[in-house]
């Protein structure tokens, strides 16, 4: 059983593979947090989630209570606003009467069969999982605090969620409603966590969680480049291999904040969800509102584990759909290739060249559609440029079709070009402020998908599209981040749900369109990677990494995804040199080697190769079908960072067989040194006892010596030299 509830001593635990996870009903009806990590055998935690301190130290004491309760001092698995906890809080509930408290006291429980869903938002699933719901009520009104926790045994996965439900008649309004929270016990903890900007998303860095508040989030209106809603807490010795880490993915793609700060005890407290800044939701009399779901692994040994257990997760329980499983078409791209510049003919004969080399699919991005020449105009405008494409959609897709490749077309749904049909017959459906001029971003505006009519026409011009020809592929754009919010459909006391309502209105536009088309493969795409979250993964099951396409900077990019989000979740493609994005020139086979390591396409105009080039291109799509289950279904390790130039110049990574069979490596080096010394890797997850041989080697090696002493890279005089090490029984 992977959740226990004793009723003797009031405590819930939850257990997956390797991790205990308790909570229990205290002598004051309050629900404590008593433990979160390491499985052991059962005891009651509880004793060590009171810290009284030997003072109360100014917190307030409970009403009612023996001297020596304090909200303050106790781990709490919802933390609230207004009943004496001054830690940072997850909830913050302003009654009919103003005032912001509650006090929520357990109620029921319930342990269910399979997972939870939640209704209108992504949410991880599975028929074994478990689910525990327990309902707190609040001390004087008629309002209850459901909590979900998902139990993934096998992954050592647990999901929260709340759904806080008003049974009173009377409107209460929430002005926090984060998903979770988490209480440490006293100790030193380091974050992990994923910033950047366009064309450099998700660069590594840690932090010391101190006593100033440590927040990552975002206020765009999507989960964005500039942070990712992930994290990791560990001790501060912890690195791949060893220490305490607990991982938090929130399932999400709008505003968020995923705040920890150590108290004044030094125990540190985590919360995570919807960014409370410019929200509120008004929860009607018997209406209720439901939080992001949070997803959280444990591992006692490293990031290693966490991150291979959340790729499972992610693979096997969060992405949905044909392209699931099956595998996906070698796509080539035409932006970087033409830009807004092609026509019908263009297509076909990029078509024609990559069918040659092996490609299955060509995507035709941005341009296809009004009179969009630049990005100036037509987005809103889902109708084909005839003129452009030389005839109709269909046309081009059946001769797209006719040279072998399947077909696939760009979107930009949420957003809207001034200069655009749309805008002229509709120029109320962006968010824009009353009295005020909306601020363009790449020349457009955002769309209030909050509002049913707006997303309905834009809906209704996708299906026309996509049943008008054969697509089997939909790249799904946001190019700009949310301002000038409002939206004419609330009044003004409800604009604070209009961020999260957006969200809404995204997620169920997501969910009907792929169902509406179960066989096209959908890529979330936002500037590159400023949506690649949880959220996204569950309806599109592969992201557009960054815009960024240099193969040395996509190693950093890539590393620092690879944290939470698997390989097969990579949007990874080879393009031409000197790159466009930093003009950097790199062996084709290292563009190759890199961009195996996410789902490999390309980016480039075929045409204009050298037969040479196309050589190597159609050597690259064979290699990487032939280790395509490996690299995608494989257990992935991360060898050397790109992180740590100080302590070597390669960036190393490496998927391996589950039973340790087969293993591949990659090393790319990103600088170069005069006389320089030669590396060494150590590889991970092969059999100890079992012999192996490196690209075929006469040498054979003990599965324990790769792993103790490794092997030294072959060296290269060039610059960014890259090699495959595939390592097989011997
Ligand atoms: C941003 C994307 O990331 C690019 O790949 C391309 O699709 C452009 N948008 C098109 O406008």
């Amino acid at each position: 059983m992977s959740i226990i509830f004793n009723k003797d001593e009031k405590t819930f635990t939850l257990y997956t593979k390797n991790t205990a996870y308790q909570m229990k009903i205290d002598e004051h009806n309050a629900l404590a947090h008593s433990y979160y990590g390491k499985r052991t055998e059962y005891d009651d935690f509880s004793y060590s989630s009171n810290c009284n301190g030997y003072a109360p130290a100014f917190s307030p004491n409970v009403p009612d209570l023996d001297g020596r309760y304090y909200n303050n001092h106790v781990s709490q698995e919802l933390s609230v606003m207004g009943i004496g906890d001054f830690r940072i809080t997850a909830l913050g509930l302003r009654s009919s009467d103003g005032s912001l408290a509650c006090d929520p006291r357990y109620y029921s429980h319930e342990i269910r069969d399979g997972k939870y869903s939640l209704p209108g938002l992504p949410a991880f699933y599975g028929e074994d999982a478990k689910t525990l719901v327990v309902t707190l009520k609040d001390s004087a009104y008629d309002i209850y605090f459901h909590l979900y926790y998902g139990v993934f045994e096998e992954y050592d996965l647990i999901t929260r969620a709340m759904v806080v439900e008003n049974k009173t008649d009377k409107q209460i309004k929430l002005e926090k409603a984060l998903s979770a929270t988490i209480d440490f016990p006293c100790g030193n903890y380091d974050m992990l966590y994923f910033h950047g900007r366009h064309m450099r998303e998700r660069m590594l860095d840690r932090t010391r969680i101190n006593f100033a508040k440590t927040t990552v989030s975002s206020i765009r209106g999507a989960s964005s480049h500039m942070d990712n809603p992930f994290v990791i807490v560990a001790d501060s010795n912890a690195n791949e291999e060893y220490g305490n880490a607990w991982a938090f993915a929130l399932v999400y793609s709008g505003n968020f904040e995923i705040s920890a700060q150590k108290d004044q005890w030094n125990k540190t407290r985590l919360v995570a969800g919807i960014n409370h800044e410019n929200f509120n939701f008004a929860v009607e009399p018997n209406e209720s509102f439901t939080t992001p779901e949070l997803a959280m692994v444990y591992s006692d040994k490293g990031f290693a584990p966490i991150s291979n257990n959340l790729h499972k997760a992610i693979r096997n329980n969060l992405t949905r759909g044909k392209y699931k499983y099956e595998r996906r078409p070698v796509l080539i791209n035409n932006w970087e290739a033409t830009y807004f510049d092609f026509n019908a003919d263009k297509l076909v004969s990029m078509a024609h060249d990559a069918a040659e080399i092996g490609v299955e699919l060509l995507v035709m991005d941005d341009g296809w559609f009004g009179k969009r020449n630049n990005d100036w105009c037509a987005l809103g405008d889902w109708f084909v440029n005839e003129e452009k494409l030389q005839g109709t959609l269909k046309s081009l897709v059946d001769r797209v079709n006719k040279e072998g490749l399947k077909f696939g077309i760009w979107f930009e749904p949420e957003c809207i070009s001034e200069d655009s049909e749309l805008y002229r017959s509709h120029p109320d459906y962006l968010f824009k402020i009353p009295n005020r001029q909306p601020q363009l971003s790449r020349q457009q505006y955002v769309l209030d998908f909050s509002r049913k009519e707006v997303r309905d026409n834009i809906y209704n011009q996708m299906v026309k599209i996509l049943n008008s020809a054969n697509i089997e592929y939909v790249k799904w754009d946001f190019n700009r981040h949310i301002t000038d919010l409002f939206s004419i459909a609330l009044p003004a006391e409800k604009q604070g749900e209009v961020y999260h309502r957006y969200m809404l209105g995204l997620y169920e536009f997501l969910e009907k369109i792929t169902n509406e088309f179960p066989n096209i493969l959908f890529e979330s795409c936002s500037g590159g990677g400023g949506r690649f979250d949880c959220g996204m993964l569950y309806y599109m099951p592969q992201v557009w990494t960054s815009d960024n396409s240099d193969a040395i900077d996509r190693l950093k990019i890539q590393y620092g995804t690879s944290f939470a989000y698997p390989v097969r979740t990579m949007g990874a493609h080879v393009s031409v040199c000197p790159n466009h994005q930093n003009a950097r020139v790199t062996p084709l086979k290292t563009r190759g080697n890199v961009a195996y390591f996410g789902t490999y396409g390309l980016e480039l105009d075929i045409t204009k190769m050298t037969k040479e080039e196309k050589e190597e291109i159609k050597r690259q799509i064979k290699e990487f079908k032939e280790h395509y289950d490996l690299i995608q279904y494989g257990d992935y390790y991360r060898l050397i960072s790109p992180f740590t130039p100080e302590e070597s110049l390669y960036c190393a990574w490496e998927v391996v067989k589950q039973d340790g069979s087969e293993a591949l490596v990659c090393a790319v080096r990103y600088e170069s040194d005069a006389s320089t010394a030669q590396e060494m890797v150590k590889v991970k997850g092969l059999c100890p006892d079992k012999w192996y041989r490196i690209n075929g080697s006469d040498r054979k090696y003990l599965g324990s010596t790769l792993e103790n002493i490794g092997f030294y890279f072959e060296y290269d005089f060039f610059s960014y030299p890259s090699r495959l090490y595939h390592i097989t029984l011997a």
